[in-house]
């Protein structure tokens, strides 16, 4: 089994060089923030799920290079978009796309480069081929709905936890369910494994979104590199609010209330009280408790893979790195 940091290297060398070849292609102003995006670091974890699951299986690493590169240069796409969405300027500790060029740029070089996932993917040969697009595709779009509802509940208050689980499945958990499975597929792992495996990404996407939701309010931002309270100001229905709502004594759910109702207000006020409000409540240890039973059940399904327990160790090493993370 390859360690967790020589897949990351692996993926960084091959990200660095492929960024490298498309910056330097006309038009500058399609393939610049392209080679910008990739060329600006994150965590690479998706691609970094591809390669292991691959391995997992006894799969030839090499084999699984092209897809897990369609998985990240398909989920950088999504944070261009995202950050025109989210009205977010700062990504990994520099401006977001929209930002450094402008809108159109930001749309225009996102859509290049979701078309560019599928030409990575093309390169991906043998058996698991024609299973891989339709899992990517498939993905691909509940992303959409996932990022839609994401936007819709802006607006809403009625939205349950039932309902921003759904979202966040879409919006997060699937592309990371996806990257396992592509990679079991390459390596030929039985369909149930396959699907344990996806389940095992599901359950880890559901708490890595929480954590996200989490960072986004109590981080150091720093190291998150992202505006910190981003999704406050937007009203987000994270589950940090939407407990909050639940479970705040009547003055503190007017306050809360009157916050999300407000149409102009000075940003850091109201992410500063909504902070408070979070803390006077202690969202913060339900958040942790419920990102902890899904990582619960995530190493459930881990367990259930018919692997030696040992070929599983850097997953979990992966698993647990997810769970600790600042950014
Ligand atoms: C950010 O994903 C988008 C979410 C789903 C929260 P990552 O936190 O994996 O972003 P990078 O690629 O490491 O920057
Ligand atoms: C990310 O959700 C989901 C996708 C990018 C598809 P967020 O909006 O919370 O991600 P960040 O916090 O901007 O990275
Ligand atoms: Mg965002
Ligand atoms: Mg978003
Ligand atoms: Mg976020």
């Amino acid at each position: 089994m390859k360690s967790l940091t020589s897949l990351q290297q692996l993926i960084e060398r091959r990200i660095e060089e492929e960024a490298l070849k498309i910056g330097v292609t006309a038009p500058v102003n399609l393939y610049q923030p392209i080679e910008y995006t990739l060329g600006m670091g994150g965590k690479r974890l998706r691609p970094v799920m591809v390669l292991m699951a691959c391995d997992l299986f006894g799969g030839t690493i090499d084999d699984a290079l092209n897809a897990a590169l369609a998985v990240e240069i398909f989920h950088n796409f999504t944070l261009l978009h995202d950050d025109i969405m989210d009205q977010a300027d700062m990504r990994r500790n520099r401006p977001s796309v929209h930002k450094k060029y402008n809108e159109n740029v930001a749309i225009l070089s996102g859509d290049a480069m979701s078309i560019m996932a599928y030409q990575y993917l093309l390169k991906t040969e043998g058996p698991a081929y024609r299973e891989l697009v339709q899992l990517f595709s498939t993905t691909a779009i509940e992303v959409c709905e996932g990022q839609q509802y994401d936007m819709d509940f802006e607006e809403k208050l009625d939205v349950s936890i039932e309902d921003y689980l759904n979202m966040i499945r879409l919006k997060t958990a699937v592309l990371i369910g996806c990257s396992f499975k592509m990679g079991a597929l390459i390596g030929q792992a039985a369909p149930e494994d396959a699907d344990r495996i996806y389940r095992f990404g599901i359950n880890l996407g559901l708490a890595f979104q929480l954590q996200d939701d989490l960072l986004d309010v109590f981080a150091n931002q720093e190291k998150f590199g992202k505006k910190i309270g981003g999704d406050i100001v937007a009203n987000k229905k994270t589950f940090l609010l939407l407990k909050t709502l639940e479970l705040a004594s009547p003055p503190q759910r007017a306050e809360l209330l009157s916050w999300i109702g407000k149409t102009t207000f000075n940003p850091e006020e109201k992410i500063e009280a909504v902070r408070q409000l979070y803390t006077e409540v202690n969202v913060q240890e339900l958040t942790e408790q419920t990102i902890n039973s899904f990582y619960q059940k995530a190493m459930a399904e881990l367990e259930a893979i018919q692997v030696e327990k040992t070929r599983k160790e850097e997953l979990m090493l992966l698993a647990k790195t997810i769970m600790q993370r600042e950014h």
